[in-house]
């Protein structure tokens, strides 16, 4: 692990070359991303995620430009290695290549390398061949596509057949075509993700896609056990934020009720001889 070295589209491409693993995790502020970063994960997606964990909507689809360039700052602020990557919203990027060309721009100016946009429509393909041309650095989304969900009518697992699986592979093939530079899979069969990472170039980037893809990401709420809804089978939980965030907001809480909180360690005291003036002052 080289802290001093920024990864970038060719760092993706190396890893993938090499055999070695690519770390991603998604992050919405500065410090976590900041703490996420030292630890020397690859890649921070600002992922449009935010829309549930930190705005509490039950999906993407309300996530806005505004929102996306906000938390961007943060996250960018808080980030010398890893390689930021920033989701186009729902809508920000369906409807004319020169919006689309517009508000990937904000997010790259806001401190993203790259920016995450979903599916492989014709338009899409011809959207990301523009975007790359611009100088922009665009990933892919396949299987499950969050900003999908009212046509897919669910949070259903993409390309459980044969044929399906087949369609995926199709699709990430002419995203590589368009020039995306890695791909995520999102809720694939294993053995489909494993196939579709085995024949394209650009390494796949999987959540609840198996072990076989080139990449993880997850949700930093989910990892942390921060997230106050569900958490998705594919994720794993590596400690209980919400239990240790409950027990110090109670602690805090009862404290200040019962007067522990704050203690003289924690508060500005004035002088003596200014308290005693204070003490003789006659209050008119
Ligand atoms: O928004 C997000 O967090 C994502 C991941 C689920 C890949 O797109």
């Amino acid at each position: 692990m080289n802290l001093n070295k920024t990864v970038t589209a060719k760092t993706f491409q190396k890893m993938k070359e090499h055999n070695e693993k690519i770390t991603m995790l998604t992050a919405y502020d500065y410090s976590t991303a900041k703490y996420i970063d030292e630890c020397g994960v690859d890649s921070i997606l600002v992922g449009d995620s935010l829309g549930m964990t930190i705005l509490g909507y039950t999906d993407t689809i309300n996530v806005t430009m505004e929102d996306m360039i906000t938390f961007t700052k943060a996250v960018s602020r808080g980030v010398s290695h890893a390689m930021v990557i920033a989701d186009l919203p729902f809508l920000s990027y369906q409807i004319s290549k020169e919006q689309t060309i517009l508000n990937a721009g904000r997010l790259i100016q806001s401190g993203a390398n790259a920016v995450k946009l979903e599916g492989a429509s014709s338009f899409i393909l011809d959207e990301i061949s523009h975007l790359v041309s611009s100088g922009i650095n665009v990933v892919g989304h396949l299987g499950f596509t969050p900003q999908y969900i009212n046509t897919i009518g669910g949070y259903f697992v993409q390309g459980k057949s044969y044929e399906n699986t087949l369609k995926l592979l199709e699709s990430a093939k002419k995203l590589e075509d368009s020039g995306v530079f890695s791909i995520v899979l999102e809720m694939v069969p294993e053995e489909s993700a494993k196939y579709i990472s085995e024949n394209i170039k650009v390494p796949t980037i999987g959540i609840g896609a198996g072990k076989y893809c080139d990449g993880q990401v997850l949700v930093i709420d989910d990892v942390l056990g921060k997230f106050a809804g569900n958490i998705p089978k594919f994720a794993k939980q590596y400690t209980n934020l919400r239990e240790i965030m409950t027990q110090a907001i109670n602690s805090y809480n009862n404290e200040v009720k019962n007067n522990v909180f704050p203690s003289s360690q924690h508060c500005f005291n004035l002088t003596e001889e200014e308290m005693k003036k204070l003490e003789s002052a006659i209050v008119k």
